[in-house]
């Protein structure tokens, strides 16, 4: 009787190759695949207690009696939620790494709880996109919808805007958002949409990159209109007090505050598409 344990058989590599091995070395390899998935699983399960023990320490100096629970939640989205600085600041200069394609990479500023970066995510699924946000349950509903998605073309980022230089390299951007930003009313200084951050932008921002604008407020929209005027290297190359009723509303995505405007207050949008020159 022929020797089973000699019998040859056919696999496949882990580089795609073919490989001829005995039936007794594939029971062999395969009780080592599952001692070390399950040494893998025990790890990641250990490590993710020891997280939550210590994720406090990224945001704040000493520990508190009580943390908002989403705190917690953001370990639960490892694709789709980076939270930890030191490892947003690494990848500057090498997103297309991390999302391992050369596609254009579109930022979002204050992303809110994400409907507006995920939609185009889905949409777009040749461009990537990296949305700012500094609230914990807003990051989380961000990422949640985007792993339920399946998406890969999405991350979100506990980071201020004021920080993109830390996290951003030249000419790493092809376009950034920002919609419905704070208006700040008696304290503009604080606004996000500045002269220091067109600075930045200059170096992060590819040439004929474009930054677009919506906002329910009529003086940061009539400010930012001023603005760019006064800057050499960006020009409007589009604007409109009524997205709404103009020729870009059929294509306009809405977000959260958006719809909140449209539906309670019946508010008109502004909106704003400025170019850099080079
Ligand atoms: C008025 S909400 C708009 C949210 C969302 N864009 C929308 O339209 O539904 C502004 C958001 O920006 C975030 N934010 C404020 N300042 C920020 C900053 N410096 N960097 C990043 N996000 C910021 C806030 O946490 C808030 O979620």
């Amino acid at each position: 009787m022929e020797d089973k344990s000699e019998v040859k058989i056919n696999i496949i590599g882990k580089n795609g190759q073919k490989i001829e091995i005995t039936e007794a070395e594939q029971k062999r390899r395969n009780k080592i695949k599952k001692v070390n998935d399950e040494f893998k699983l025990v790890n990641a399960e250990k490590s993710r207690i020891i997280n939550e023990k210590e994720i406090w320490k990224y945001f704040f100096e000493k520990p508190k009696k009580n943390y908002n629970k989403y705190m917690y939640e953001m370990l639960e989205f490892p694709k789709h939620l980076m939270y930890n600085n030191k490892s947003v600041d690494e990848y500057r200069g090498k997103w297309n790494e991390f999302f391992g394609n050369k596609n254009d990479i579109y930022l979002e500023i204050g992303c809110g709880s994400g409907n507006f970066t995920v939609q185009n995510a889905e949409k777009f699924k040749d461009r990537n996109y990296i949305a700012l946000e500094l609230r914990f349950k807003r990051l989380v509903l961000g990422a949640k919808k985007s792993k339920k998605r399946n998406l890969d073309n999405i991350l979100f980022v506990r980071k201020r805007a004021e920080t993109i230089l830390d996290f951003l390299g030249k000419d790493e951007i092809a376009g950034v958002y920002i919609n419905f930003p704070d208006p700040w009313e008696g304290e503009e200084k604080k606004r996000v949409i500045s002269k220091s951050l067109f600075f930045k932008l200059d170096i992060v921002l590819k040439t004929n990159g474009k930054l677009f604008f919506k906002t329910d407020h009529d003086q940061y929209y009539e400010n930012v209109l001023e603005l760019i005027n006064e800057l050499d290297n960006y020009k409007i190359i589009y604007h409109t007090n009524d997205l709404h009723n103009s020729e870009k509303a059929s294509e306009n995505i809405k977000t959260e505050f958006e719809q909140m405007f449209l539906s309670k207050h019946n508010m008109k949008i502004k909106y704003i598409e400025i170019q850099k020159n080079r």
